[in-house]
């Protein structure tokens, strides 16, 4: 039998280069291994944990979020594309695990407790956002995923769902699957800076370039780049560490970029040995980066558009992706309802 993987996204704006470095590059290429069956959730039941009164950007993003995957390369035929809330089983079986978890260590999840200062909660945290790791836990298990790519932030919520599995299979027999955690092998690549040299790129800090983005936004964007604040003059001697410019270099360039685009240089070793010896301009190395992006970004903003102008064909994927997720979801939820004795008008 085929590895099951299990991944995906809030739906909570469209998805960015960042993403692109640290997931969904990674995801298009596990999927076409042929050698997993692929779940891709949009949680929208997550993201309205905390968006509980904002709905209109939740179903706006679940539109956007899934043009980004399919421009990117994601392909309904290889990987089921789904929609949490329309696989109901999801909620019921959080419902079970809900009685597995004790709110002491709900609060503990340092993923959680990051999240709720960064939301300044305090207090007054909304209870289904303090249980959405029971939720995410139901989310892997419905699937009897073995491998769940995410970013190290999930590692508390990997763990938590680990828990609930032993728990789970210590009381009424064995019928989780425990999922391992893939992470990047790319320390550069798992979480790209902002455009601003911040160390992650937000839509609230206004600091991404966008999947989505024109051709001109991307210039734009580039040219304004954080860089060496202490590199002033061309001749100057240039730091290439928290230097945004290079590190999006790292994550995207690759020396077929450098033969096309900047020959004088073998690769970027040689690249960055300039830079740090002084001579090199910053508007030199922007120019090239727009180059690399715009290389990787024009063929997904044309894939993009065939989507856009094919929507119906957009909620279709969804609606056909779900439809499967719910069949695999309801043979587990039937697993789990037996295994705890919920079955009383079986039919022996
Ligand atoms: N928590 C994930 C995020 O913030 C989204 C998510 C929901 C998820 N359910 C999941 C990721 C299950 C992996 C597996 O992006």
């Amino acid at each position: 039998m085929k590895k099951v993987i299990l991944t995906g996204d809030r739906p909570t704006g469209r998805l960015h280069i960042g993403h692109y470095a640290g997931s969904l590059r990674n995801r298009v290429k596990l999927q076409n291994t042929g050698e997993y069956d692929i779940y891709i959730l949009i949680a929208d039941l997550q993201a309205l944990t905390d968006n509980a009164r904002n709905p209109k950007k939740i179903r706006e993003s679940l539109i956007e979020v899934t043009l980004d995957y399919l421009s990117v390369g994601i392909d309904p035929d290889k990987s089921t594309i789904f929609v949490q809330s329309q696989v109901p089983e999801l909620t019921e079986l959080t419902s079970h695990y809900l009685n597995l978890v004790s709110l002491s260590r709900l609060k503990r999840n340092p993923t959680i407790k990051t999240e709720i200062k960064e939301r300044g909660f305090e207090e007054s945290v909304p209870v289904g956002f303090l249980t959405y790791p029971v939720s995410q836990a139901a989310d892997i298990t419905a699937f009897k995923a073995n491998v769940v790519p995410v970013g190290d932030d999930q590692l508390p919520l990997i763990e938590q769902c680990k828990e609930i599995v032993h728990t789970f299979n210590a009381i009424y027999g064995d019928i989780l699957v425990e999922p391992k955690a893939m992470l990047s092998d790319n320390k550069v690549c798992s979480r790209l800076p902002g455009i601003d040299g911040k160390a992650k790129m937000s839509k609230s800090l206004g600091n991404c370039i966008y999947l989505s983005d024109t051709k001109e936004e991307v210039s734009k964007k580039v040219m304004s780049m954080y860089t060496d604040p202490n590199h002033i003059k061309v001749e100057d001697p240039g730091n290439v560490e928290n230097n945004p410019v290079f590190t999006y270099l790292e994550a995207f360039a690759e020396d077929k970029h450098f033969q096309k685009y900047l020959p004088e240089y073998k690769n970027l070793d040689e690249l960055k040995a300039h830079y740090k010896r002084g001579g090199l301009g910053d508007v030199k190395i922007k120019k090239f980066l727009i180059n690399v992006l715009e290389d990787i970004l024009e063929p997904i903003r044309e894939k993009r558009k065939y989507y856009e102008d094919n929507l119906d064909l957009v909620y279709k994927i969804l609606e056909d992706g779900s439809k499967k997720a719910r069949l695999v979801a309801q043979n587990t939820l039937k697993e789990v309802r037996d295994a705890i004795g919920l079955n009383y008008f079986d039919k022996k």
